[in-house]
């Protein structure tokens, strides 16, 4: 799958275990460290060389997020926004760039999710796949926070969406590289008992057609969603910069 990648940035959702801090703003315009949540992710999609970038979010914020990023330009990127009506899940939330991906493959990050280190190796890996979908664990003290595989051998055969008995001890971050299957897949998702078409159970549609590989992921990792995770993920990232943003931090109007 030699095909340059394009990115899909998720940043819909209600926000709600940061209120109030969400209260008037969205979630992923919060400052991680000298900047806006929302460039960690398009930063890291950037450095790879990724710059044509979908960012879906909510209509309450939508305007606020175009004011801040505009059409990418400015960030080295060339952006096109969704919008998702209601947030029915980060599977919903991807459907919804079907047209933007034209049938190629493409890195799907969460807007929440936080990186140390540069994913260009892992985009590498997944060029070298043939088919199907990558996914990314961490090992983490907790988790029962996030979807969560289950291992037979060295192969994943589910993933489960915050179990409260974890069948291992990784979590499976908010990285996706997927082909263009993924689109027939999310249309035969059903909603979770909490009524969202959730990403792992897509993942799992994958794993049943023998078509997911996972790695895992280098360097630290922070899912700035949750009280803790934002705090920890600002203290993570408090001396973090990118290249495409020199000049831009702090000195800058
Ligand atoms: O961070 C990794 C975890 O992210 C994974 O381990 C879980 O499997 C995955 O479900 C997700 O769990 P979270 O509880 O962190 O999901 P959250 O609802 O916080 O949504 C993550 C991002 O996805 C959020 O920053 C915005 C986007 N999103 C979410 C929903 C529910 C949307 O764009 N639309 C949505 O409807």
């Amino acid at each position: 799958m030699r095909e340059s990648l394009s990115g899909v940035v998720l940043a819909g959702g209600t926000g709600s275990r940061l209120y109030p801090l969400t209260k008037v703003t969205n979630k992923h315009l919060l400052p991680v460290g000298q900047y806006p949540m929302i460039y960690h992710p398009l930063m890291r999609l950037r450095e790879t060389g990724i710059t044509r970038v979908a960012v879906v979010t909510s209509p309450e914020h939508m305007g606020d997020v175009v004011n801040l990023l505009g059409s990418g330009s400015g960030l080295g990127l060339d952006l096109t926004y969704r919008v998702q009506d209601e947030p029915g899940g980060i599977a919903q939330a991807l459907g919804l760039c079907e047209n933007f991906a034209r049938g190629h493959p493409f890195l799907v990050v969460l807007g929440d999710n936080i990186l140390g280190n540069s994913i260009a190796h892992e985009v590498n890996q997944f060029q070298n796949q043939k088919e199907g979908a990558r996914i990314l664990l961490k090992e983490v003290p907790d988790p029962d926070q996030y979807g969560v595989p289950r291992f037979r051998g060295d192969q994943i055969v589910e993933i489960i969406e915050k179990p409260s008995s974890p069948p291992s001890q990784y979590a499976v971050t908010g990285l996706y590289f997927y082909d263009s299957q993924v689109f027939d897949f999310i249309s035969s998702l059903s909603p979770s008992r909490r009524g969202e078409y959730e990403v792992s159970d897509l993942n799992s549609a994958y794993v049943q057609q023998s078509m997911l590989t996972y790695g895992i992921l280098d360097g630290w990792w922070g899912d700035a969603g949750t009280l803790d995770g934002w705090h920890q993920a600002n203290h993570l990232a408090r001396h973090l910069t990118y290249p495409a943003l020199e000049g831009q931090a702090s000195a800058s109007p």
